[in-house]
């Protein structure tokens, strides 16, 4: 092609809620019926790696995830495309931005990967929706609040806009302009905390959260107890928590939290099962080793899929981890360990 194109790569890393989001209250312009928090793992090990690309000569927009070519015309990457083109427009004047004002009519090419297995409850789509977004801003040159816009691709991709210790406050508007993540500390507050992904199983999982959440929003008199009069408190007990560095109530209320997440999934009907007889066996052990010592040292929690995520500090990794591979050989779980440290929010490469 004789016309110069412009190019971004940006990574994003995941985030793992301790108070989960889930029910839609708007499904178009996704807001929830409940607030939620989450830590954004360090890019080290899960990430989302996306360059978007714009020329003159490209005809249409085209999307490429992990290497395999995607229908561009899915309404949440569509809703994204549109928002960021809108912000950009508004932003006419503005000299600086990476691509010059007539480039905005551009088509764009995305290609996008993530290091970790897609669609297994690995919030694969919260990391892929906050690259897609902040890298197509550095395109445009759009600044400013975007997790508006990341939550628009999906719900937990706002949360992951941010580093360290983040928010995603419900709002309470009909059109979403205060549903947005904010940081409630950021990744160098609580330096000792570590994750482990213990991959159960890296199959893509049989119900998704869109068609879940909807179910469940649906059926679930449990979902609406939880987020009328048990996440509120929730959020204020956890964000004291966090504050505190008190592992113990911020590990209680993470195992808590997930259990009600998945108790939902089960009121929902017909029922929904996303932890498995492995994810179960992980929920014992992390009670017997912390009733071992007579003190929470070690919290787990499950999102839409059999995988556990591990929460501990520093000191006592080596010792669990021996734990978890005694009770379960790797032949068994098939599985390997991943190690992230909370920290480090989005950047540009
Ligand atoms: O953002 P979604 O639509 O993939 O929903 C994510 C829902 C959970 O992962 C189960 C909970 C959460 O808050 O991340």
């Amino acid at each position: 092609s004789s016309h110069k194109y412009t190019m971004v790569t940006c990574t994003a890393p995941v985030n793992i809620a301790v108070i989960k989001y889930w029910g839609k209250r708007d499904e178009d312009l996704i807001l929830p019926v409940n607030s939620s928090l989450s830590v954004t793992l360090h890019q080290d090990q899960l990430k989302t790696t996306t360059t978007v690309a714009c020329c003159r000569d490209f005809v249409e927009d085209r999307l490429w995830l992990n290497g395999k070519e995607e229908d561009i015309n899915q309404p949440r990457l569509q809703s994204c495309l549109r928002e960021i083109r809108r912000l950009a427009r508004k932003r006419r004047s503005d000299k600086d931005s990476t691509v010059d004002v007539s480039g905005l009519s551009y088509k764009v090419h995305i290609c996008s990967n993530n290091n970790f297995p897609t669609a297994a409850g690995l919030a694969s789509s919260a990391a892929g929706y906050a690259c897609l977004v902040y890298t197509l801003a550095r395109l445009f040159g759009v600044e400013g609040e975007l997790s508006c816009v990341a939550r628009q691709g999906s719900g937990s991709a706002c949360r992951s806009m941010y580093g360290g210790f983040v928010q995603w406050k419900m709002g309470e508007r009909e059109d979403g302009k205060d549903s947005l993540a904010d940081q409630v500390e950021p990744e160098t507050h609580w330096p000792e905390l570590r994750v482990l992904v213990l991959v159960v199983s890296a199959e893509r999982k049989p119900v998704g959260s869109t068609s879940g959440m909807q179910t469940s929003v649906e059926t679930s008199s449990l979902l609406k107890y939880r987020a009328d009069s048990v996440v509120p408190g929730r959020m204020d007990e956890m964000t004291s928590a966090i504050r505190r560095k008190d592992f113990a109530a911020f590990a209680e209320l993470t195992m808590k939290d997930s259990n009600q997440f998945h108790a939902t999934c089960l009121d929902t009907y017909p029922p929904i099962f996303y932890l498995n007889d492995v994810s179960r066996r992980v929920i014992n052990l992390v009670h017997r080793y912390n009733r071992h010592y007579g003190e929470t040292r070690v919290a787990y929690t499950f999102d839409a899929g059999p995988n556990a995520v591990i929460y501990t500090l520093q000191d006592h990794v080596s010792e669990f981890v021996q734990v978890v591979c005694h009770f379960f050989p790797m032949e068994s779980n098939r599985g390997k360990f991943l190690q992230g440290l909370p920290v480090a929010s989005t950047t540009v490469s």
